[in-house]
């Protein structure tokens, strides 16, 4: 049987155990990936204890209380903290989730948390999310038109405005393609499906009129048809969308154009 091993150099050691907070009298234990790319040790786990009456209930709350009194140099994304900017994306107690929605009393014993998987790190929780963007930038997410600019506005039907529910709350945290199979071994190629949802987006709406040059664009082994419907993609997506229904979508609309 075949095995796999990671480089040395990648195997992941048990870190530093940070004290416990003064006074605290109640705690929580967190278990945080560490990558240091200037240090030039191995990523290590660090346990810290986070004084749960000083601080929110949400996961990212507990790693805001870590900067701020434990560790500085704990090194993490977040901007909004209530899951519109989709920066806080990251593995916890296994799942692609966000730490600003996710609430620590959602899980039993040590809150463990690693980046988004299969990406590279750039520092401890952040991956390297330039290929996704420039995924998301290659179908082209903006409206399309030949027809001559109207003097206010292009108009849409409510009707037509309800095709892009499901589609365009989407924000672009990267939890889905982060925990498709199909993403993790094809990236360089397989747009995954958070770039498939939005290209659906675009796909659908009523008053874009690229959706020719949009199709053929898509129409290729890897791009689109590295799909295979595992459906990780909307168990993990935390806005409750489903990029597999989106791709299953486009597949049907380029079956149709040909007949
Ligand atoms: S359904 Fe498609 S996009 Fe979603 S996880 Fe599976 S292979 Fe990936
Ligand atoms: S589809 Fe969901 S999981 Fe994927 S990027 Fe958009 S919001 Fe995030
Ligand atoms: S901080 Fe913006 S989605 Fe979590």
């Amino acid at each position: 049987m075949v095995q796999f091993t990671l480089p040395k150099n990648s195997k992941i050691t048990e870190g530093k155990t940070w004290p416990h907070p003064e006074k605290a009298k109640s705690e929580r234990e967190y278990r945080i990936y560490r990558w240091n790319p200037e240090d030039g040790h191995n990523p290590r786990i660090d346990t810290y204890y986070v004084d749960t009456n000083d601080c929110g209930p949400m996961i990212l709350d507990g790693l805001i209380w870590i900067k701020n009194n434990t560790d500085a140099t704990l090194t993490f994304r977040r901007s909004c903290r209530e899951g519109i900017c989709g920066s806080c994306a990251m593995n916890i107690d296994g799942t692609n989730t966000l730490a600003c929605t996710k609430a620590m009393s959602d899980i039993k014993g040590p809150v463990r948390i690693y980046p988004l998987p299969h990406m590279a790190v750039v520092k401890d929780l952040v991956p390297d999310l330039t290929n996704f963007y420039a995924q998301h930038a290659s179908i082209e997410p903006w409206l399309q038109t030949t027809s001559p600019t109207p003097r206010k506005e292009w108009k849409q039907s409510h009707d037509d405005r309800a095709k892009l529910d499901g589609l365009y709350e989407c924000i672009l945290c990267a939890c889905c393609s982060t925990s498709c199979p199909s993403y993790w071994w094809n990236s360089d190629r397989y747009l995954g499906p958070a770039a498939l949802l939005q290209a659906q987006r675009w796909l659908v709406d009523s008053r874009d009129e690229a959706t020719g040059e949009r199709l053929d664009k898509l129409e290729d082994p890897f791009r689109l048809y590295r799909c295979h419907t595992i459906m990780n993609c909307a168990k993990a997506c935390p806005k409750h969308l489903n990029p597999a229904k989106a791709i299953a979508e486009i597949k049907k609309t380029l079956v149709e154009r040909q007949v």
